[in-house]
């Protein structure tokens, strides 16, 4: 596996860990989606790669009421340490955590009944492999569902940050980064057919993110995602940037509520029975 991408993520998970939430996310929309598109039941052991701080591994855990178990492996042993944190805070017993990277799982054979991944495979390098990977360690007859971002473009709760972050500070936007590098429809399913999977399908999944709370929801993702920019600033010069993010989700503001489209794709393979 790539250094460079360990190091990434080991410095991206400070911020990370000191802003995930406490318990079940506030956007819980995509985690629902996964778990019922993935058809996940009571009594199953679900596998969910590239956890980070818990999504969807939290959300599998709690619906799963006690019966069946949640392993979340993620590269970034900080990362899980936020996600166990979570668990705890909730009391969801049925959550183990290993450090562990998807390319090569510490798993045997023909374990879990699901294996799921949100916002993950993008990052490495040979995706075919990382799809067997997951088969080998699926039961036979079981299913793996990954979730990809969609275009830069058509995904505001990116552009729309990066553009008046860019444009507040008279830095450049910079390319389109590669959380969005299988945005294009048909990705997911070439992999997954490559990889061997019977019965695959990729649909595209949309909503828009209600947020209740403007002033968290931006303060949160200055902190997340532009730790760089922001590292330096004065509380007064972070307090203008933020009035600089708060005036560019204004458009997407309706009836006093900000609706925050959201576009991912999901697909969804078999391993033979
Ligand atoms: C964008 S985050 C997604 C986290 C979480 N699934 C979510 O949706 O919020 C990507 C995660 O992938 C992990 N990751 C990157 N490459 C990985 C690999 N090869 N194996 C396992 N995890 C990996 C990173 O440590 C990071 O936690």
């Amino acid at each position: 596996m790539n250094t460079e991408t360990k190091d990434h993520w080991a410095e991206r998970s400070k911020a990370w860990a000191a802003t995930a939430v406490h318990g079940i996310s506030p956007d819980d929309t995509f985690n629902q989606m996964i778990i019922s598109e993935c058809g996940i039941q009571s009594g199953e052991d679900v596998l969910d790669l590239a956890t980070g701080t818990g999504n969807p591994a939290i959300s599998i855990a709690h619906s799963l009421n006690s019966d069946g178990n949640v392993v979340c492996a993620d590269l970034t042993p900080r990362m899980l340490d936020a996600a166990r944190q979570r668990a705890q805070t909730l009391n969801l017993e049925n959550m183990c955590f290993t450090a562990a990277d998807m390319a090569s799982l510490p798993f045997s054979d023909d374990r879990f009944d699901a294996v799921t991944c949100r916002f993950g495979i993008m990052f490495p390098e040979d995706k075919v492999a990382v799809a067997r990977e997951a088969g080998r360690v699926l039961k036979p007859g079981g299913r793996v569902g990954y979730v990809v971002w969609g275009p830069y473009e058509e995904n505001p709760p990116f552009y729309v940050p990066r553009r008046a972050v860019a444009g507040h500070l008279g830095i450049e936007e910079g390319p389109v980064p590669s959380r969005h590098s299988m945005s294009a429809p048909g990705t997911l399913k070439d992999i997954l057919v490559n990889a061997g999977f019977e019965k695959v399908e990729e649909r595209a999944l949309r909503y828009k993110n209600q947020v209740d709370d403007i002033d968290d929801y931006v303060t949160r993702n200055l902190k997340r995602s532009f730790v760089k920019e922001t590292e330096n600033l004065s509380d007064t010069e972070f307090d203008s940037l933020k009035q600089a993010l708060l005036a560019a989700w204004e458009p997407y503001v309706e009836e006093g509520v900000l609706q925050v489209p959201n576009y991912a794709r999901l697909g969804i393979g078999w391993k033979s029975a």
